[in-house]
């Protein structure tokens, strides 16, 4: 890959580790951004001993603040962002009964108002450059109807539609948009739900962190802009 720096939120672990992991050993050097210090130090150690060069930043994709600081110190440091992941995202399943609001707020102020803040702030960088990748794990949920999930299906069916605006927006000026909607991934996101369950034909993090370097391989002139991932075991 021609790429160097990517940005990748909610890479303390999960599926954005796995694809922070994936794009150095692709030659990306890597900034690793979520709420907890510990964990995305621990993931750029990770990324250090792959040979490439890492930043972790604390930074809560909700605030705008942090987001700036964020995108402000990746170019302070590299100089250029390649590739932006949008992952950090958070998911609260109850009726709409039974929904907090507090927890709805929250499910959109990550994965849907995080999403613009981060997209909205390297696109100044991307079209200088005049090009960029920008990634949004999205997921089935944002596809598919479920019982209980009401307040996190419609963030997701929202960051969907956001996608395909802005791809039809930055195109032109050589930017890329590629939404990943995975169905059930094995991950800390839903532990109760894969409590005791035979999870071995599960999609792994790893899965989807191959789906996304696959996708930015493809020839510069194609972007592939939405892929589903469902598990082959319907039952789990
Ligand atoms: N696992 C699945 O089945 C599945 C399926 C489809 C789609 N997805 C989507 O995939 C993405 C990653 O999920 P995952 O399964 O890897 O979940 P995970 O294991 O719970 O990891 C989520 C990561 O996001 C970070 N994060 C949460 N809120 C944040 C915020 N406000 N600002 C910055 N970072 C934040 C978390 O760190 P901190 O809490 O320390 O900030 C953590 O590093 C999410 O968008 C999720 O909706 C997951």
């Amino acid at each position: 890959m021609n790429y160097q720096i990517a940005i990748v939120t909610g890479a303390g672990k999960g599926i954005g580790k796995a694809i922070a992991l994936a794009l150095a050993k692709q030659g990306c050097d890597i900034v690793v951004a979520s709420r907890t210090q510990s964990d995305i130090d621990k993931v750029a150690r990770e990324i250090e001993q792959l040979g490439r060069k890492s930043l972790a930043i604390r930074c809560d994709v909700s605030v705008e603040e942090d987001v700036q600081r964020l995108i402000n110190e990746t170019f302070k440091q590299f100089a250029r962002i390649d590739i932006l992941v949008n992952n950090a995202g958070i998911g609260t399943f109850a009726s709409v009964a039974d929904l907090n609001v507090s927890d709805f707020d929250k499910m959109w102020e990550t994965n849907m108002r995080g999403t613009f803040l981060c997209t909205k702030a390297v696109l100044p960088y991307m079209k200088e450059q005049k090009s960029g990748e920008i990634i949004n794990i999205a997921s089935l949920a944002g596809r598919n109807a479920f019982k209980g999930g009401a307040g996190y299906a419609a963030t997701k069916w929202a960051m969907i539609g956001f996608a395909r605006c802005l791809m039809l927006e930055v195109r032109e000026h050589n930017i890329r948009v590629i939404t990943i909607c995975p169905g059930s991934v094995d991950t800390d996101f839903h532990p109760e739900s894969s409590k005791g369950k035979d999870t071995s034909r599960v999609p792994k993090a790893e899965d989807i962190a191959k789906i996304v370097v696959d996708a930015l391989k493809m020839p510069r002139h194609v972007m592939v802009s939405e892929i589903d991932v469902r598990p082959t075991n319907p039952n789990w």
